[in-house]
């Protein structure tokens, strides 16, 4: 038995922040911001109140409408985030209060940007176990919470928006059949939030030091990005036998297009199997990959093989292997 996703649903709020208004902010271009990394613009959750929970229920309500699922019949909700509502407890816990799902247990997932993935992965292998059948997996995240709007080398990278799936037994060949998820802590010099946890806890000195803000080293982990994602994108394929023509989609991270093209690259994957929208969205972290998909759910056929992989803090990384479950519209 294997978990196939059945369904999926996604939202982004509705503020674009265009590349032209970062030039009002910071000293850029839209020129600078579409060459050195594909994005145009991106959406940012205003308003007072609101946190990653609040777009993730969005997704998740929809979800279970599109699906006719009772939220009352959810095992499990896996959320990764890097923006969690607060430091506990889990936002998943908050997403399903919200979201009426009151039969179900409920944690948090943190690998950066692999996060989705590795939620994905762990999800699967409950449905595996045999003993859970409707499993939520959401990927969220609030970048606008901990990007620092002063910062011109991390502000124009980053977006808000939250995807979600619905997992279930599968047991006619589709769903998740393989994966490869990594991870390397030396690299967390390169890309973290220096305070706000247990080593170095909020205090006036680290706000004053804009030491809440996401801090990211862009070349040193754009090389890692690199190598990794198409490694293990490449690793994948051969473990599975599969050739550049029996892929249908590849579904990146989003982190940057000159990362995805050396993905696709390496994969032997023609562009238009590539599913592609940063320059929509911009790098919405967990939000990414359940994004893509939601977007080309309709060109989707029962039998596709995808390929997913991430890169991220951490550092993270990893592929998915699955055949696709269904028909889209
Ligand atoms: O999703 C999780 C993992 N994260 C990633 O995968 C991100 C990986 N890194 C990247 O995508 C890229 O490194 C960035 C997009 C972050 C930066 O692109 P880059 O081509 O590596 O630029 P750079 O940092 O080497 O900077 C080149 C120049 C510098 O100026 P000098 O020193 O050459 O005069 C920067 O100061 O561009 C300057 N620069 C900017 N100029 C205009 C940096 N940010 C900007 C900006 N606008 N926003």
């Amino acid at each position: 038995m294997k978990a196939a996703i059945k369904g999926i649903h996604a939202y982004a709020p509705p503020y674009v922040l265009t590349n032209k208004e970062l030039e009002t902010m910071v000293d850029t271009t839209d020129e600078w911001i579409i060459t050195r990394t594909g994005i145009k613009e991106r959406h940012i959750q205003k308003g007072e109140g609101l946190g990653t929970s609040d777009m993730a229920v969005e997704a998740v309500k929809g979800l279970l409408a599109k699906t006719n699922t009772d939220p009352l019949e959810v095992d499990l909700v896996i959320c990764a985030t890097v923006t969690p509502d607060m430091v506990y407890p889990a936002t998943a816990n908050i997403i399903s209060n919200k979201a009426g799902i009151n039969n179900a247990f409920s944690f948090d997932i943190n690998a950066a940007c692999s996060g989705f993935i590795y939620s994905l992965v762990t999800a699967s292998k409950y449905i595996e176990s045999g003993a859970y059948k409707k499993i939520i997996v959401v990927g969220a995240d609030k970048m606008s919470s901990i990007v620092d709007y002063t910062d011109r080398q991390t502000c124009v990278i980053f977006g808000d928006a939250a995807g979600a799936v619905l997992l279930e037994p599968s047991e006619n060949g589709t769903g998740i059949l393989d994966s490869i998820l990594r991870t390397n802590g030396a690299g967390r010099v390169h890309l973290h939030q220096k305070a706000g946890g247990s080593l170095r806890p909020a205090s006036i000195e680290t706000v004053i030091n804009r030491e809440h803000f996401v801090y990211q080293e862009g070349q040193a982990v754009f090389k890692f990005a690199v190598s990794n994602m198409a490694d293990v994108s490449v690793e994948i394929m051969e473990k599975n036998n599969l050739a550049a023509e029996d892929v249908a989609w590849l579904v990146p991270h989003q982190a940057n297009l000159r990362i995805i093209d050396a993905t696709a690259r390496r994969m032997g994957l023609d562009k238009n199997k590539v599913m592609i929208n940063i320059q929509k969205y911009g790098n919405t972290t967990n939000g990414t990959i359940p994004m893509c998909l939601y977007e080309w759910e309709n060109k989707l056929k029962k039998g596709d093989n995808i390929i997913l992989a991430a890169f991220g803090g951490g550092f993270t990384w990893g592929s998915v292997y699955l055949k696709w479950a269904y028909d889209g519209e």
